[in-house]
């Protein structure tokens, strides 16, 4: 066996999170070699189990070019947490996170490295929003909206200034994200918000002009979901991990529940004779389907049911919630006739009713696998 290099790890891996960019890779690959020059680099895309194949398009590079590695995971979704992956498999001095559709500009890597080399800073970010870069690639209003509405969210909870916190490309030593890998949430698109909230003191952060690129091929992932799931990235942070997101995010489904079941209850009242029983009965049931809907899209959307699996869910999920809605009413009437007052027997019910929910179905409805 010959002797390995001195270094073997190279100085800077670049993580790159991917969802359907089959066409993007092979002219992704060919830019980073050719802004990279010079510096001993490799790229980690972790892939999601594209349908489009991108896993295999990227082993056909990996084959002739050992720079070049592919993570697949298989039955999960969620670029913050295929983000932390990438980088936990990494052994270089520095890891860099960029976006697998070409609309982030590769060419200001070496800016980046050269920043976090000279010693002064502990994160270098990609900002659209500082003097010389631009958000022109914003695909509409909407994502405008977005975009700057949770900006002005984030600025007002972070430690540090930066312009750009929804920005998905930047650079830190990889044995600095090591250190605040477990503190990391892992849910939903913000993986630099999460680097920065976790970081026990504040970081010391260069921003660097960037311009954001049109999207050739391929199609954004970020829709309406991303803002509520960066709402509850901060409401983490902020209650420091009290209650579990998905907690939240259940009983925050479940009040939402409580809204369509009254609307339905109120149209059936209105609008037929059948009786406040049926009437009742049926509103539960869209109110149960509606809930679990909307669970399986939010609060369970890193493990989705699909196909069959979908709906043998949702007869568990009226299943279980039947119960729990059982356990609600009778614990509330004892404490009502053990003299507590009404709305407060009411609450009591209610809150067993929405942790029994929440239990029982994280356990048989979306079993982790
Ligand atoms: N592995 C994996 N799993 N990758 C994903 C997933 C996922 O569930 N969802 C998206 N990606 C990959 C995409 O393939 C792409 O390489 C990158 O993550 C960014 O996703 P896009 O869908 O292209 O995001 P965008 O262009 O709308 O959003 C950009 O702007 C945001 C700020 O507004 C990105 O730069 C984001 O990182 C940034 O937060
Ligand atoms: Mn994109």
């Amino acid at each position: 066996m010959t002797e390995p290099p001195a270094s073997a790890s190279p100085t800077l891996s670049v993580v790159v999170p991917c969802y359907n960019e089959r066409p993007n890779v092979g002219p992704m690959l060919a830019k980073l070699d050719a802004a990279l020059a010079g510096i001993t680099w490799e790229v980690i895309y972790v892939d999601d189990d594209s349908p489009d194949g991108t896993a295999e398009e990227v082993r056909r590079f990996a084959h002739t070019d050992p720079r070049v590695r592919c993570i697949r995971r298989i039955g999960r979704r969620g670029l913050a947490s295929a983000v932390i992956e990438g980088a936990l498999a990494s052994s270089a001095d520095y890891v860099a996170v960029i976006d697998g559709d070409l609309q982030h500009d590769e060419t200001r890597l070496p800016a980046m490295l050269a920043a976090l080399q000279g010693g002064g800073y502990d994160l270098v970010v990609g900002s659209r929003h500082v003097e010389g870069g631009d958000a022109t690639g914003l695909a509409n209003r909407w994502r405008h909206l977005i975009s700057n509405g949770g900006i002005r969210l984030a600025q007002a909870f972070l430690p540090v200034k930066l312009t750009d916190p929804m920005s998905g490309y930047f650079m830190l030593p990889r044995p600095l994200f090591e250190r605040l890998a477990r503190s990391l949430t892992g849910q939903g698109f913000k993986i630099l918000l999460d680097l920065v909230l976790s970081a026990p003191a504040p970081l010391r952060v260069l921003e660097i002009p960037v311009r954001f690129r049109e999207r050739v091929a391929g199609e954004s992932k970020l829709d309406a979901l991303v803002l509520a799931q960066f709402g509850g990235l901060l409401l983490d942070k902020v209650f420091g991990g009290l209650l579990p997101l998905r907690f939240i995010s259940f009983a925050l489904v479940g009040a939402l529940g409580v809204i369509v079941h009254l609307t339905v209850l109120t149209a059936l009242r209105q609008g037929t004779g059948l009786g406040f029983e049926i009437e009742q009965a049926m509103a539960t049931v869209v109110a149960m389907m509606f809930n679990f809907a909307l669970n399986n899209a939010v609060t369970y959307r890193d493990q989705r049911l699909r196909g069959p699996r979908l709906w043998r869910g949702l007869l568990l999920f009226m299943l279980v919630c039947g119960l729990g809605a059982v356990a609600n009413v009778g614990i509330a009437q004892v404490l009502y006739e053990r003299q507590m007052a009404w709305s407060l027997a009411g609450a009591f019910g209610a809150v067993i009713g929405v942790v029994w929910n929440y239990a029982v179905s994280a356990t048989l409805v979306w079993r982790a696998r």
